[in-house]
């Protein structure tokens, strides 16, 4: 495990002052969370997005509570200093302020999390002032929300026009009135993110795929590893093929075991000559 000290609240509002970028992946195992852990990585969020990457659903919509304790308990296992996100699922939060402080505090007792991120903007703020009331730590999400992606028509830019940037940045303004610590802006215009970040007070603003003037930058683990088959988005690098590293390793398998050079001598294990010919013995019809 590392040596690091667990990154907290009072951690990330520092980065902000001393203008050092955080780190922010998202993770939903344990051998991956380790190696985040391992790498550095300040925060980690257990997205919905799980409904895609790990469970192969085409949306996040399917994804539950319990599929979200389930990991997120997981990469805290792998994780313990992180700061670990929880992200809550569609319709786990939308219906009431109380359904809200429920399942959010599911994140907390029972996985582990140190904070809870919701999509949504004006309409959302009263549950995010409900969970921060609670004491749970709370992170907006506005832009290109997944959870509603089809009344956004699509996995696209938002805010392109000043009027539509406009309502984002009035978003933001509601989410941090009602007590969010961070916001993350998904897909937005680079110079949207930037007047965000200036003007936030007492906020982390994160980006994903929204410029290099937020407080920190997220990025989807899968994307980066080339491990989504379905498609890539244009704003992720990808840091390392892994997708064909293990595809690669996985032919080589099945050609190994077709070719019987797979299990070589070191991989099992003999019997002594007076054992087995006992067994045989013991085995004799
Ligand atoms: O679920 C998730 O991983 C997310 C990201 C798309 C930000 O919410």
């Amino acid at each position: 495990m590392s040596d690091r000290k667990k990154i907290t609240l009072p951690y990330l509002f520092q980065k902000v002052q001393d203008k050092e970028p955080i780190s922010w992946l998202t993770c939903y195992d344990y051998p991956t969370a380790y190696l985040q852990e391992q790498a550095g990585v300040e925060m980690i969020l257990v997205g919905d997005s799980l409904g895609m990457t790990m469970l192969g659903y085409d949306s996040t919509l399917p994804v539950t509570m319990d599929d979200m304790i389930r990991h997120a308990s997981a990469v805290r296992r792998g994780a313990p200093t992180a700061f670990v996100v929880g992200d809550m699922p569609y319709m786990t939060y939308q219906p009431s302020n109380e359904l809200a402080v429920k399942n959010a505090g599911r994140f907390m007792a029972e996985a582990g999390c140190d904070a809870i991120k919701l999509e949504g903007g004006v309409a959302m703020a009263p549950r995010i002032k409900a969970i921060v009331d609670a004491g749970i730590p709370a992170i907006g999400h506005l832009g290109l929300t997944p959870q509603s992606v089809a009344a956004l028509g699509g996995f696209r830019l938002q805010g392109k026009s000043a009027s539509l940037a406009k309502k984002i940045a009035d978003d933001a303004k509601a989410l941090q009135d009602a007590g969010a610590f961070a916001i993350l802006l998904e897909l937005v215009p680079d110079r949207l993110c930037k007047l965000i970040t200036e003007q936030a007070e007492d906020c982390i603003i994160m980006s994903l795929g929204s410029g290099p003037d937020a407080h920190g930058q997220l990025l989807i683990y899968h994307d980066m590893f080339g491990l989504y088959p379905k498609f890539k988005p244009k704003m992720a690098k990808v840091f390392g093929n892994a997708g064909e590293v293990i595809l690669n390793g996985l032919k080589k398998y099945v050609s190994e075991v077709k070719s019987v050079t797979f299990p070589a001598a070191e991989n099992y294990f003999g019997m002594p000559d007076n054992e087995y010919d006992e067994l045989v013995k013991l085995t004799k019809k």
